[in-house]
């Protein structure tokens, strides 16, 4: 099963994740379909991703989540719906629900995800809310008996440890003088790189042992606390960081001062790097599965080597 080959439409693919998703999809010769909306044709920026896609042999359908027949269209050519809508759009993902089962062919659906497992989590508000959505839109799926999978890739390598976490800081590589770390650093948090997750993603598409499951990209050299991370990046550069631990009092309290969408970031990474929420709970085989157990032959990227890239 796990070598078969589905059609996959992706709703989302000019995003952030989508990028990944669509480039391992067309890569590993599954038949590629991309939801693209009109405005995102004449934004130079997205128009070059979509280039790119279809160099890499995908088919552009043009529709949006709130078009319902361009869903349904979209949605009879494929087997299986990979979702990664933004972060405006959760609730919006009950439309494609709605459309799959009008169309009843879909064999597998993969919705918005990619974080924490959104059952499991200590989150406060804003991030509180915004998994509230993620846990909706699974409720829906379940209720409505569409096959799925939950992916859940915790936190993503590049988007976080570009910068080592420092998302308020306006820093686009890793510190080199001073880092803040939330709590006392010691929670263990687990990172992915991007284009691991989309190549787990895509294998879990046609594997029968993902079928109902959440699938968890745990593997075991990148679950690591922010201390040890520093610690690795220090060793990088041959220089000790000046830290600054933050309690969980200003860290509330940055959350409240900070614009949406940062809110949301720093509030998730209180649930992750203060309270542990990505290591306080044991996968067990009623409801999950882990990617790199699965799937043993994929070379995954580790946070060292990752750091090096960035030395
Ligand atoms: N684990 C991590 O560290 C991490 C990091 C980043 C993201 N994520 C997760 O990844 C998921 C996706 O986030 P993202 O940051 O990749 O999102 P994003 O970059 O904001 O991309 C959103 C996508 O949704 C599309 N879209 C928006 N409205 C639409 C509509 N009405 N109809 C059809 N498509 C529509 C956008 O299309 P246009 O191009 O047309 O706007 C875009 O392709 C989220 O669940 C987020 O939590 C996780």
């Amino acid at each position: 099963m796990a070598s078969e080959k589905s059609k996959i439409l992706v709703i989302g693919g000019t995003g952030y994740m989508g990028g990944f998703i669509v480039e391992a999809s067309a890569k590993s010769r599954n038949p590629t379909f991309v939801l693209v909306r009109e405005a995102s044709l004449s934004d130079p920026v997205k128009w070059k991703t979509i280039q790119s896609f279809k160099d890499l042999g995908v088919t552009i359908l043009h529709g949006d989540l709130n078009d319902h027949e361009s869903l349904v269209k979209a949605i009879k050519q494929v087997d299986a719906v990979i979702s990664t809508v933004g972060h405006m759009q959760i609730l919006n993902q009950t439309k494609i629900i709605s459309a799959m089962k009008e169309t009843g062919n879909v064999k597998r659906f993969l919705p918005c995800e990619f974080g924490s497992d959104v059952d499991r989590t200590s989150a406060h508000e804003p991030a509180k809310s915004y998994f509230a959505g993620k846990v909706e839109i699974r409720r829906a799926i379940e209720a409505e008996g569409v096959p799925y999978t939950y992916v859940v890739n915790n936190c993503s390598t590049a988007f976080y440890l570009r910068t080592l976490a420092q998302f308020q800081s306006g820093l686009t590589s890793p510190p080199r003088d001073k880092v803040t770390i939330l709590g006392d650093g010691n929670a263990k948090a687990v990172f992915n790189n991007e284009e691991d997750t989309a190549s787990y993603t895509i294998m879990a598409v046609n594997d029968e042992r993902t079928l109902n499951k959440i699938l968890y990209i745990n593997p075991p050299k990148n679950i690591l606390s922010m201390n040890e991370i520093v610690t690795l990046w220090e060793k990088k550069i041959g220089k000790p960081l000046e830290k600054t631990y933050l309690s969980e009092e200003q860290i509330f309290k940055s959350i409240e001062e900070a614009p949406v969408p940062i809110n949301i970031l720093l509030s998730i990474n209180h649930a992750v790097f203060v309270k542990g929420d990505q290591t306080s709970f044991t996968i067990e085989p009623s409801f999950g599965v882990e990617a790199s157990e699965l799937f043993p032959d994929v070379k995954y990227t580790t946070v060292e080597e990752y750091l090096s890239q960035l030395e």
